[in-house]
């Protein structure tokens, strides 16, 4: 028998990503990444209000986590190049990726957009980095962590010939989820241990993230099975080896939780919001489609603002996708 998080984990990392899944319309679900290049152009230019202002240095490190076939960095270049060129001389660019398939996929991205005029870095854990300031950026990261599943006094475990059995949850997991507020649901032991590597990488910066999930818990089970964009809920599959390792399963984030475990590494949390809000603010999209509309025409503009359009629906993208933002170093204070 093992914790649920094993089970989860084996699944998702060991077997589904580490396969080198399509994300998006040929795949099992989609992402803002997998809307088009406005969604990784539009953290670029907030990288670049952020230099602007002071809040970066201009030899500032880009760290993607979780780049899958590294689409998202490539639009994320791709508009420095385009917004403020000068850039790509002194920033360096960075990849965490332990998945030897996912590192190629990446490097055909890279090689099929760039040639060889651009230069990334890739480690293989946060732990081979250390860095004097970074802007760490990653899309959907946290909602492919591996999780508890509790309740009450109890959480799963998965045995081999019986499925999921629930049993008197471990008191160090217990302990941890009710420090957490979670009485029912998932519950990610990692988010912790993640926050310390972080920490330990990267002695000044900033860490954003969007994910789906909202800021308390919600006091019940999210968790889920995306499969040729089908969903199915988690606790109703009646023969789950049918699903595992060959489709998506994902949960809910709470990010009252992620939050506290970046504050006790020392990250103070600078931004919660929608993510329509952080397109429209932080990242102003709209002057970066007047951008678009100057340079490419209105055929351009046209097909920017379709992309704005999905990643700022409501009942799409746009709100149940939420921003957050941590910042460390000098500017914490
Ligand atoms: C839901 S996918 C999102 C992919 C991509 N960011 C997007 O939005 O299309 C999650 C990705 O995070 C990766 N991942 C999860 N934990 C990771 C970790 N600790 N370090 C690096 N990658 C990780 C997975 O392998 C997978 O590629």
């Amino acid at each position: 028998m093992i914790k649920f998080s094993e089970y989860f984990s084996c699944w998702v990392h060991e077997e589904y990503y580490a396969k080198g899944v399509k994300i998006g319309r040929e795949g099992d679900f989609y992402t803002s990444v997998s809307v088009g290049y406005l969604f990784g152009a539009a953290l670029a230019n907030y990288f670049i209000r952020l230099i602007s202002k002071s809040h970066l240095e201009t030899d500032c490190a880009v760290v993607e986590i979780g780049a899958n076939d590294g689409a998202m960095m490539a639009d994320f270049i791709q508009g420095v190049y385009t917004l403020a060129p000068e850039l790509l001389k002194s920033v360096r660019f960075i990849i965490v990726e332990p998945h030897e398939k996912l590192i190629s996929m990446q490097k055909q991205t890279f090689s099929e957009r760039f040639g060889e005029e651009v230069f990334v870095e890739w480690v293989r854990d946060l732990d081979e980095l250390r860095l004097d300031e970074a802007f760490v950026i990653s899309n959907e990261l946290f909602d492919s962590f591996a999780c508890e599943l509790i309740n009450g006094d109890e959480m799963a475990f998965f045995d081999e010939n019986r499925g999921i059995i629930w049993d008197k949850a471990l008191p160090k997991i217990s302990t941890a989820a009710s420090s957490a507020g979670v009485l029912k649901g998932e519950f990610s032991p990692i988010y912790r241990e993640f926050a310390r590597k972080l920490s330990r990488a990267v002695d000044s910066g900033r860490f954003i993230s969007f994910d789906y999930g909202e800021w308390a818990h919600r006091g019940d089970f999210s968790l889920r099975i995306y499969k040729n964009h089908d969903v199915f809920n988690f606790f109703e599959v009646e023969n789950l080896d049918e699903f595992f390792g060959t489709c998506d399963i994902t949960y809910d984030v709470c990010f009252s939780y992620l939050a506290q475990c970046f504050a006790s590494e020392g990250w103070r949390m600078s931004s919660y919001k929608t993510q329509a809000s952080a397109l429209l603010g932080e990242c102003a999209v709209t002057e970066l489609v007047e951008i678009i509309q100057k340079r490419g025409g209105e055929n351009a503009a046209k097909n920017a603002l379709k992309q704005l359009k999905y990643l700022t629906m409501p009942s799409f993208l746009g709100e149940r996708f939420k921003f957050i933002e941590f910042v460390t170093g000098v500017e914490s204070c």
